[in-house]
C-alpha cells in the first residue's frame, strides 16, 4: 500500500498484542458481550482476540473498505472453522445500513475497533472523498476551511454515530483514537444528552504499538439508561484507579473537576484586563535577526545587514521565557496596527526599507489567506500593546503554568512573537502585583481545571481569559485597581 493510501484510509492495523490487551481489560470491567461488530476491522486483529477473550459471543459482523483485508481475516476465520457463525464484508462506512446491522446483533453488544486515523484536511490534501457524504470536499471550501474551522478527524464522525447506535440497546463501544478524538466524541455527546454510563479512556503509547506519535486511548462507553457526563481517565491500560475526571460542568469541558467545583466562581465576569498573543509573521529568517555590532545584524539565512535599530525589537519566543527570559533575537516589527501603510519606511528606515524589499519574494509567498491583499512586509498581532513597556507573558505551547514579569531590554521594549501570551501594562508594579495572583494557588487551581495538556496549544488566550482576575485581587484582598493601561504613548514609530 503506497503511503497516500495508508493516510488516506487512516490505516493503522493495530498489533495483535494490543488488541489481546484490549480485549482482557474489557472483561474484567465490563459485562460480557454476546455478539460483536468490527465496523471497520481491518484484517482483523480486534474481531479474532474478541472472539477468543468472549467466548459467549455466537455470532458477530465485520466490514472493512479494503477487499483484501476483508480476505484475510475470512481466511483466517475459516481455518479457525469460524466462518459461518460471522459476517465479514466489504462495506463503506458512509454508506452502510447500520440501524439494520444493528438490530440483528443479540444484546450486549460490542462495537470495537480502531477507526481510521485521518482528518478531512489530510483527505483535502489528497483530493479523496473518504467522508461522510454532507462533508465531502467541495462543500468545505469556505472561510471555515481556509482557517481550519472546520477540520476534524473522520473517527470522531464514526464514533459519533456509534454512540447512536447503542441509544436503545445494551452495549459497549470500545474504540482506539486520539485523546483528542475522545474528548471531542464525548463532549458532543454529552451536550447532546445521550444516554450512557460515566465513559473511561484508558492512555496507551502509540509509538510503542503503531510507531506515531499522537496522544492515545482507548476509549469505553457503556449504554445506560442514565445520562452521565463524566470520564475517567487512567493513565495506562493496566492502571486500576483513574488519576483524572473530565467532565461536562456548567455547558464547559472540564480538565479537572474538583479543580472546577473549588473555583468556578472566577468564571468570566468583566474584563479589565486583556489578553494578547504576541506578534505574528510567518517569516522568521527574514523578520528574526542577531545583533552582530551595534547596527548590523545577520538573519536566518545567514547574510549580515546593516539595519536601523528604529524598527528592531529584542524578541521573546516562548522557548526563551520558560527558559531564562533573555531574549536572543531582534525582530523586525514594521507596523504599528494590522494594516497599516508601510511604504513609508523607504524614508523613515531606508536599509530597513531595501532589506525587506531584497527579500520580498519570500515575504510575499507567506502561505496564509491572512497576508492576502494587506501592505507590503505586513504583521499580525500587533497594535499599541505590543510597545507597551511592562508585560505579563506565559508561553502558549509549554506545559507549565508560570506567568513572568517582562519589562524593557536594552533601554527598549521587548515584543513576543506568536508562541506568547500576555497582558500590556504601563507600570512594573501592577505588572508584579499581576504575575503573583496569576501564579497563585487558587488562579493555577482554576486553570488546572480547563487545561488538557496534551493538547497543542494548551494555554489560549481563551482559556486565559476565562479566569476573572479582578475578583481574584478582591478574593486575595488586594484593593489596588489601576485604570486601564493606555500604552498608546511608549513608543511612536512615525
Ligand atoms: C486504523 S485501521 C484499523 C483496522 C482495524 N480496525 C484494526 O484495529 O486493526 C482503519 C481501517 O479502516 C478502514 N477504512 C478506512 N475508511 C473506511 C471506510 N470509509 N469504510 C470502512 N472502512 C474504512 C481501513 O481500510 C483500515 O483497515
Amino acid at each position: 500500500m503506497t503511503n497516500n493510501k495508508k493516510i488516506e484510509y487512516g490505516d493503522f492495523q493495530t498489533p495483535r498484542e494490543l488488541a489481546r490487551e484490549v480485549c482482557r481489560l474489557l472483561k474484567k470491567n465490563t459485562t460480557e458481550p454476546k455478539s460483536i461488530i468490527e465496523p471497520t476491522c481491518g484484517i482483523g486483529a480486534f474481531f479474532i482476540e474478541a472472539l477468543s477473550t468472549f467466548p459467549n459471543i455466537k455470532s458477530g459482523c465485520a466490514f472493512d473498505l479494503n477487499n483484501e483485508y476483508i480476505d484475510v481475516l475470512k481466511n483466517e476465520l475459516s481455518k479457525k472453522r469460524l466462518l459461518q457463525n460471522n459476517k465479514i464484508e466489504v462495506a463503506d462506512f458512509f454508506s452502510k445500513d447500520w440501524q439494520s446491522e444493528i438490530s440483528s446483533l443479540t444484546e450486549p453488544i460490542l462495537v470495537i475497533g480502531n477507526p481510521p486515523w485521518v482528518t478531512n484536511s489530510q483527505l483535502g490534501q489528497l483530493q479523496s472523498d473518504n467522508l461522510p457524504t454532507k462533508y465531502n470536499q467541495k462543500k468545505m471550501k469556505g472561510l471555515d476551511a481556509l482557517t481550519g474551522k472546520s477540520n476534524f478527524d473522520i473517527s470522531e464522525w464514526m464514533i459519533s454515530q456509534m454512540i447512536d447506535w447503542i441509544q436503545e440497546k445494551r452495549g459497549v463501544i470500545a474504540m482506539l483514537c486520539k485523546t483528542s478524538v475522545a474528548r471531542k466524541v464525548l463532549l458532543s455527546a454529552w451536550q447532546k444528552n445521550k444516554k450512557m454510563e460515566i465513559a473511561t479512556m484508558h492512555i496507551f503509547d502509540s509509538k510503542t504499538y503503531f510507531n506515531i506519535s499522537a496522544d492515545s486511548c482507548l476509549l469505553t462507553v457503556v449504554s445506560s439508561k442514565n445520562r452521565h457526563k463524566e470520564c475517567k481517565i487512567y493513565d495506562h491500560l493496566w492502571a486500576d484507579n483513574p488519576n483524572q475526571t473530565i467532565g461536562l460542568r456548567d455547558n464547559f469541558l472540564v480538565a479537572d473537576i474538583p479543580s472546577y467545583e473549588e473555583t468556578k466562581h472566577l468564571i468570566d465576569g468583566e474584563q479589565h484586563y486583556q489578553w494578547r498573543t504576541g506578534v505574528k509573521h510567518d517569516c522568521s529568517k527574514i523578520m528574526e535577526l542577531e545583533q552582530v555590532s551595534e547596527n548590523q545584524y545577520i538573519n536566518g539565512l545567514g547574510e549580515i545587514n546593516e539595519l536601523e535599530n528604529k524598527y528592531l525589537f529584542p524578541l521573546l519566543k516562548g522557548s526563551n521565557l520558560a527558559n531564562g527570559k533573555i531574549p536572543s533575537k531582534f525582530m523586525i516589527v514594521p507596523q504599528t496596527r494590522i494594516g497599516q501603510d508601510t511604504s513609508h519606511l523607504e524614508i523613515t528606515a531606508p536599509k530597513t526599507w531595501q532589506y525587506l524589499t531584497k527579500h520580498s519574494d519570500l515575504l510575499d509567498r507567506r502561505a496564509s489567506s491572512i497576508y492576502k491583499d494587506k501592505p507590503k512586509f505586513s504583521i499580525f498581532g500587533v497594535g499599541d500593546y505590543t510597545f507597551s513597556k511592562w508585560k505579563v507573558a506565559i508561553p502558549a505551547l509549554y506545559k507549565k503554568l508560570d506567568f513572568s514579569v517582562i519589562g524593557p531590554y536594552q533601554n527598549k521594549v521587548v515584543v513576543f512573537d506568536d508562541t506568547v501570551n500576555f497582558i500590556a501594562l504601563d507600570n512594573e508594579k501592577e505588572a508584579c502585583e499581576l504575575a503573583d495572583i496569576l501564579n497563585s494557588k487558587k488562579a493555577t487551581t482554576f486553570y488546572h481545571s480547563f487545561i488538557f495538556w496534551d493538547s497543542k496549544r494548551p494555554i489560549t488566550v481563551q482559556l486565559l481569559k476565562s479566569l476573572d482576575i479582578d475578583e481574584l485581587l478582591t478574593e486575595s484582598g488586594n484593593t489596588n485597581r489601576y485604570s486601564i493601561s493606555k500604552h498608546s504613548k511608549q513608543l511612536q514609530l512615525i
